[in-house]
Formats: C-alpha cells, structure tokens, sequence
C-alpha cells in the first residue's frame, strides 16, 4: 500500500461515519429536563413555572434554552383513530397551549417517547406509530424528541437491532419535517449505551446516551467518566455523547465533586440536562451550572470535538478503572488549548503536566493560563504545568493561549527527550 493510501485509510477510518447534518442541534443542547427533580409529577404549570424560573435564575441567558417533559404526559390509551393525547387532567389546556407559552418566553420544548410498545412508567410507546407521533409531536409545536428504550418488540415483529429500531423514528421526523416545512425535530436517543451507539448514533440522531442510568453520587459519575473516556472520538458538530441528566443538585456530590462532574460533562460535549427543582436549588449549585467560561466550550462555534486524556495518571494509560479514570484531558477550543485535570483520589494531591503531552500543544512555545473556575489569569506557562493541592475528587480547568517563543535557553534541548538530534547528527536524547 502506497503511503498515500495508507494515509486515506486512516483518515477514513478516523473521521467515522459522518454525522446527520439536518440543520438542527450543531451544538449539544443546553436543557432542563423534568425527570429527576418530578418524575411523573408534572402538569402544565410545572413546566411552564420551571420556564419562569429559568429565566429568573439566569439559566435561560447563559444558554439554557430548552424544557423537556419526561414520561407520565399521555393518556393511557390512543384514541380511536391512533392518536395518542395528553393527560387530560394534568395537561388540561393541551400541548399547544404549553409550546405557546414556553415560545413566547424565547424557549423551546421537548417530549418524551419510546421505541417500543410502551414507554418505562407503562404510557403508548410509538413503535408502528412513528410517523403518526412525530407528526403529533410537531403539531403540538415541540422542538426535540428524547426517546428510550422500554417495552422492546419481539425479534419476529421488529426484525431489527436497536440501531433498526431508532432509525424508524430518524426517518419519520425527517419525513415530517419534509411535509410540514418545519425544522426536524431534535432527535435524543436514550438507547442506555447499546449496540456500541457511539459507532451509528451520529446517522441516527443529535444525541445518544452513553450507558445507562447515572445516579447522583461519586462513584456513578467517575464510572461515567471512565467509560466516555473511551468514546471521546465519537462526538462533533451534530452528534454527541449524551453522559445523562446531572445530578448537580441531588444526591450526596460534594461541591468538587459536582464541579468535577459538570466540567467533564462540558467538555466531552454532552448535552447538558439539568434536572433539579428550581424553587429550591442551592445558590452554589446555581454558579456551576452558570459557569460561563466552561459552558462557552460546551457550545464552541468553532471547533465541535471533545477532550480526551493524554495520560491516565493514577493507573497506566487506557486502564478500565471505574474509580480511578483518567486525570489528564485536553482538547483544541476556538481560543487554545483546553486542559482538565480529575483528581479521583480521596485526598487533596498535586497534578503535574508537561505541556507536550497534549497533542494541541506547540513545542518551542510558551502559554498563557486561564483558570476557568476561580476565572484568573495565572500567569504563563513553558514546557509545564504544576496545580498544586487539587481537592479530593476535584477539578482544574485551564484555558491556555499561545503567548509566543519560551525563554531562549531552556533545557532539556527537546520536550521529548527521546531521539533528540543536533541539525550536524549528533543525538543529544536518550
Ligand atoms: C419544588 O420545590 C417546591 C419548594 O419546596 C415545592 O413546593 C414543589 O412542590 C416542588 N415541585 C415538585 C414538582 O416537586
Ligand atoms: C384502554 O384500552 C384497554 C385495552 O384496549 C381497555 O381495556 C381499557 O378499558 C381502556 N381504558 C380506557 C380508560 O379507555
Ligand atoms: C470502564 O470503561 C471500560 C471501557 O469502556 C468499560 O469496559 C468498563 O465497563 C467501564 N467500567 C464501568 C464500571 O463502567
Ligand atoms: C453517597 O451515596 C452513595 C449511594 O447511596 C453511597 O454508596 C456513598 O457511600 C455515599 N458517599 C458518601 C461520601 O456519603
Ligand atoms: C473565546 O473568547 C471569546 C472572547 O472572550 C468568547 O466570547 C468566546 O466565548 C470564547 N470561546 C470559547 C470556546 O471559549
Ligand atoms: C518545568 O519547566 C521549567 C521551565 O519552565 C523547568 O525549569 C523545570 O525543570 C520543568 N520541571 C520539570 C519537572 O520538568
Ligand atoms: C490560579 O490563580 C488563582 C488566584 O490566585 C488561584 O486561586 C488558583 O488556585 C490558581 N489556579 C491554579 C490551577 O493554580
Ligand atoms: C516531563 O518532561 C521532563 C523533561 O523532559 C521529563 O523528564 C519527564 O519525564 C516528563 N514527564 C512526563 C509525565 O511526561
Ligand atoms: C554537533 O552538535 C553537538 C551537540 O549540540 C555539539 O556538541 C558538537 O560540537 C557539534 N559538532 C560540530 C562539529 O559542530
């Protein structure tokens, strides 16, 4: 093979199947999303109150723009020609009402289904009612669809994998957004991490959950965290990891450990679903989540990719430890070079780089330093960086910018030791 073949290979290999490019969701979706905080004690008023408050709060402006219903919104039984309707208790003004008013606030909605016969609490699933229920959902003027995975047919009648089965729903919000000229609905595939999603879920949809359910303390979110740091390639522009609903907010998360889990979330560009009732969320829960230097990332224009470790730290690079993922992640952003730093020990522990070692980096130049947490410049940066006393559980973010040539003189004469050679031949490296 010619090394120019090789290298298409490789490339095509590298860049994976290319993402449904509908025009809708390029960045992940910034959401609240009912389900953690209501479960299925949702009505009307909930939804369009928790709008309110999301404006009052300041969520909407720095990004939060989407409402999102969860299940238990459905009347039990279709009606007789197949549609399905909302509860006519809870939901007594109807859906358009809803939409209405979440619109007129500058927002959009969302609606929950299922692939299958029924969704998790037991309401109509749309599985061989795809079109009929993505029209339906249309017309009630809702702008994204989350989707799971309950009730699934029998392999005789679906006759598909679960990459089959979410394709049926892909095709219908494509086919009625072809008939009603309206924008595709935004397509959230909560498919619990199957059948390798990562590897179809850009063809499918905007966003594919990454496993199943996290749970709102440390060791489910650093089990998370172990598990996307494998994927990290899978997402850009139009398709994304989905890490699940944060649990900022709920469970037993210290504040570092919610900063943690918020950062990586971020910058792995999953969708960011908050889901903690408003009335009584903590003020510093509320920073996290509006942290704008971290979610001006999330969103980046520019560059779609996710950040991926460059060294594993506590364990050797690519170990499988639920407890103890990798410490050290970077990535290109639209103003440098982003880099994340996990303390997943239990005590406080200085974390060291050399600057190098994320591939975004320049040999020969020196860095300025942003923290994106405490939001200080901190100083500049050549050939390394040390952040010292990382809380247990903790998060460093760091923004760096090229800041031109380092300080003529330093040694060694390589960052990378290994094979360095003077321009006459002579090996000065190891
Ligand atoms: C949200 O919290 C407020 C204040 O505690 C409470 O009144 C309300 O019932 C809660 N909402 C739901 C749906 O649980
Ligand atoms: C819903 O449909 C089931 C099965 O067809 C039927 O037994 C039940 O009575 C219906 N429930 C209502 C409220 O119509
Ligand atoms: C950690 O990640 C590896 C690689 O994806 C995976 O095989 C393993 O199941 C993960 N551990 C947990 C507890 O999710
Ligand atoms: C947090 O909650 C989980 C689940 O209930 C529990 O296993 C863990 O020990 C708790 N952690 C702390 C520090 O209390
Ligand atoms: C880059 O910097 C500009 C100017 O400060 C800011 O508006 C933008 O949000 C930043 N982008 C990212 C991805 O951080
Ligand atoms: C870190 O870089 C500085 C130059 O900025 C150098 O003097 C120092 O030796 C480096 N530290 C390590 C541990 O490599
Ligand atoms: C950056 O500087 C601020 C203010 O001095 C300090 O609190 C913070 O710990 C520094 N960040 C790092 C990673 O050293
Ligand atoms: C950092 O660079 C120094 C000097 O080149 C080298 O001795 C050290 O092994 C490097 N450390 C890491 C973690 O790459
Ligand atoms: C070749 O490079 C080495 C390492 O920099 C230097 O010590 C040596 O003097 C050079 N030799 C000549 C002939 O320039």
């Amino acid at each position: 093979m010619s090394r120019f073949r090789a290298f298409v290979v490789a490339a095509t290999i590298i860049q994976g199947v290319a993402a449904l490019n509908n025009g809708v969701a390029k960045l992940p979706v910034l959401r609240l999303e009912a389900w953690n905080a209501f479960q299925c004690n949702i009505d009307q008023d909930v939804i369009v109150d928790t709008a309110k408050l999301m404006i009052s709060l300041g969520l909407r402006e720095v990004g939060y723009e989407h409402i999102d219903l969860d299940d238990c919104w459905a009347e039990k039984n279709r009606t007789s020609s197949g549609e399905l309707t909302p509860d006519k208790t809870r939901f007594s003004k109807g859906f358009n009402w809803v939409t209405d008013q979440v619109h007129s606030m500058g927002m959009k909605a969302g609606i929950y289904c299922d692939s299958g016969w029924f969704t998790c609490a037991g309401y109509p699933g749309s599985f061989d009612h795809e079109e009929q229920d993505a029209k339906t959902f249309v017309d009630w003027g809702f702008d994204l669809l989350k989707y799971d995975n309950c009730a699934i047919p029998y392999d005789d009648i679906l006759k598909q994998n679960t990459f089959g089965k979410y394709q049926r729903m892909s095709d219908a919000i494509a086919s009625v957004a072809k008939s009603t000229g309206k924008p595709p609905l935004i397509f959230s595939l909560c498919e619990w991490g199957w059948s390798q999603v990562w590897i179809w879920g850009q063809q499918v949809g905007q966003s594919w959950r990454v496993q199943g359910d996290l749970e709102p303390y440390w060791a489910s979110v650093a089990s998370t965290i172990n598990f996307s740091s494998f994927i990290t390639m899978a997402a850009d522009f139009f398709g994304h990891n989905d890490l699940d609903i944060l649990q900022i907010g709920q469970g037993n998360l210290t504040v570092d450990e919610s900063k943690t889990h918020f950062t990586s979330w971020a910058l792995m560009k999953s969708p960011l679903l908050i889901s903690t009732n408003l009335s009584t969320i903590a003020s510093s829960d509320l920073e996290i989540l509006k942290n704008q230097e971290i979610l001006a990332i999330n969103q980046d224009p520019e560059v779609g990719t996710s950040i991926s470790p460059f060294r594993w730290g506590v364990n050797p690079d690519w170990t499988s430890d639920p407890l103890h993922p990798a410490g050290y992640w970077s990535g290109p952003t639209q103003n440098g070079t982003v880099f994340m730093l996990i303390n997943t020990l239990d005590s406080p522990t200085d974390m060291f780089f050399n600057l190098t070692e994320s591939p975004w980096i320049r040999a020969g130049r020196q860095y300025s330093v942003r923290d994106l947490w405490t939001h200080t410049d901190n100083g500049t940066a050549a050939r390394n960086f040390t952040a010292n006393a990382v809380p247990a559980h903790g998060v460093v973010a760091l923004l760096m910018k090229d800041a031109g040539d380092e300080p003529a003189g330093l040694e060694p004469k390589c960052a990378v030791w290994y094979q360095c050679t003077d321009q006459n031949g002579t090996s000065v490296g190891g």
